[in-house]
């Protein structure tokens, strides 16, 4: 008896000793280091990144020209342009910043670029309301042939936690033949994983090796989100013999050159894999970098958004044209990426109908469910003519998972009202009002008359999952019809474009006790 009594003891302090190391890695989201981010359905490993992480990368424009001034010098342009406000507050320094290790073992920054070494920029982003992420590899080398982290990680996560560094982007070259099945890779990555854990200091673990070996299977008890193909090159739908792949799974060499297009559609198969906590990561925009036409930066900001993928600006933020900043500051937009749904959306339909000397000519209907119950359909032209094109209600609700449930779903009878987007793309004189007038008050007071309240919005004083519990207007685009019970929604949608629209449901009438057998 006593002995029982002893053991259920010992299994109750286990238990509360078990959930306080629980709520030791659940960290805090927000800056406040009281608050939580509770959203149900979370799988966060470590806490972190219930929503995807957003942010700047200095690669696409960038590569090897790093310096601690670029660093700064954006972090302070984002901030002044209102884009630390619409969420975008990681700064991420990636390959090319190290010039080897110290007799100790430690990794030296570049003192030619980081003249004042790394904690110094920590702070002075800290002091800004940002915060710093580092990169390397799970390799010998990174891919720029600078030292790697295999074999080093507890010193080099030690090292970038005593920087107050608050995230990781861990990349794949020169790995010593480390890969081939998700095991060994798995293996490989998770000796980082639980060295940052170690650290004790949250830090983002973003997994890099590009879709290899299938992380989107495995990651999410590991990192917090993981690439699923070969690098982005600024082309709109451009095939590339480097990146030969136009599907996720079975992908054998995930390559480079990987157009806009060619990383959508292979979000197609696993889009299911999206989960609050780990995001496929499509890779950093390409948005402002020149190789894209207006459209086709939308079409590419519009669909990352749409499924949940980190959204990492990768140009030159000090020559933003006001175009550029107009696309990437669309808050309507970043709150499909914000939702606490935390998924990914369904391509319900995809047809060639020109396959033209690209032969990418397609137009596709994606959907998604959003956490309050709206719906957002994207009815995305890649064809080379404007295009009328339609949603059918069945299109929009039948999910293909759930087809053969018994019941239609109830969606079918209701009437829903449709939000246009992008209706209120903040203007060019708008835009460039904000980048002439740098530092400008009206950026992140919402209330300047400066800024037109509708069209921007301040996610460090009011969350997205807030914002739209408030029925913010600025995060609903504009309202431009309806969809009535069985109907459709149609739109004239020009070549290269996506009609973006969050649908909403009107409340329904009590329903008579008939209706209810239906
Ligand atoms: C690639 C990676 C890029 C960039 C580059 C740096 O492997 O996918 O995003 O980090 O290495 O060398």
């Amino acid at each position: 008896m006593i002995a029982s009594i002893i053991s259920l003891l010992v299994a109750a302090v286990a238990l509360l000793g078990g959930q306080a190391a629980a709520y030791n890695r659940r960290f805090i989201e927000n800056s406040s280091d009281t608050e939580q981010v509770i959203i149900s359905g979370a799988s966060s490993f470590n806490g972190l990144n219930l929503v995807p992480q957003m942010g700047w990368n200095n690669w696409n424009a960038f590569q090897c020209n790093v310096s601690e001034s670029l660093l700064l010098d954006t972090a302070e342009a984002m901030v002044n342009f209102g884009l630390k406000d619409l969420g975008y507050n990681y700064i991420v320094l990636d390959d090319c910043w190290s010039i080897g290790r110290n007799e100790s073992g430690y990794l030296i920054p570049n003192p030619l670029k980081f003249p004042n070494g790394m904690k110094y920029i920590a702070d002075k982003l800290h002091s800004m309301g940002m915060k710093f992420g580092m990169y390397s590899s799970a390799g010998v080398f990174t891919c720029g042939r600078y030292p790697g982290s295999l074999g080093f990680e507890q010193q080099d996560a030690d090292l970038w936690a005593s920087w107050d560094v608050d995230y990781l982007k861990y990349d794949n070259c020169f790995n010593q033949g480390q890969s081939g099945t998700p095991q060994i890779s798995f293996n490989r990555y998770n000796v980082m994983s639980q060295a940052i854990n170690k650290t004790g200091r949250p830090m983002i673990y973003s997994l890099c090796n590009w879709g290899n070996d299938d992380p989107y299977d495995w990651a999410y008890t590991i990192a917090n989100s993981g690439r699923m193909s070969g690098d982005i090159y600024d082309q709109f739908n451009r095939p590339d013999s480097r990146c030969p792949c136009t599907e996720a799974v079975g992908c054998a060499w995930p390559g480079f050159h990987c157009s806009v297009m060619n990383i959508l559609n292979k979000m197609a198969a696993i889009q299911s894999r999206t989960m609050s906590g780990y995001f496929n990561d499509m890779d950093m925009l390409e948005v402002g970098n020149g190789g894209q036409s207006d459209s086709e930066y939308v079409v590419h900001f519009s669909m990352w958004a749409m499924h949940s993928s980190p959204l990492l600006i990768g140009t030159n933020v000090l020559t933003l044209s006001p175009a550029n900043l107009a696309i990437l500051s669309n808050p309507a937009i970043i709150a499909l990426n914000q939702d606490p749904s935390a998924s990914a959306a369904i391509r319900k339909w995809q047809y060639f109908i020109d396959p033209d000397e690209t032969g990418q000519g397609e137009i596709a209907l994606w959907t998604r469910r959003l956490a309050n119950g709206d719906q957002v359909i994207a009815l995305l032209n890649a064809a080379n003519s404007t295009m009328k094109m339609n949603a059918t209600m069945n299109e929009i609700f039948l999910d293909p998972r759930t087809a053969g449930a018994y019941h239609e779903p109830e969606e079918l009878r209701k009437t829903w009202d449709v939000y246009d987007l992008w209706a209120n793309r903040l203007s060019e004189s708008e835009a460039s009002a904000i980048i002439n007038s740098t530092p400008m008050i009206g950026i992140t007071n919402m209330n300047s008359t400066k800024t037109p309240r509708a069209t921007r919005y301040n996610a460090t004083t009011t969350s997205y999952a807030d914002g739209l519990k408030n029925n913010d207007t600025a995060l609903l685009g504009q309202k431009v019809g309806s969809i009535e019970p069985r109907g459709t929604w149609v739109a004239e949608i020009p070549r290269h474009s996506v009609g973006m629209y969050r649908l909403r449901a009107r409340p329904t009438t009590r329903m008579r006790k008939r209706d209810e057998l239906y």
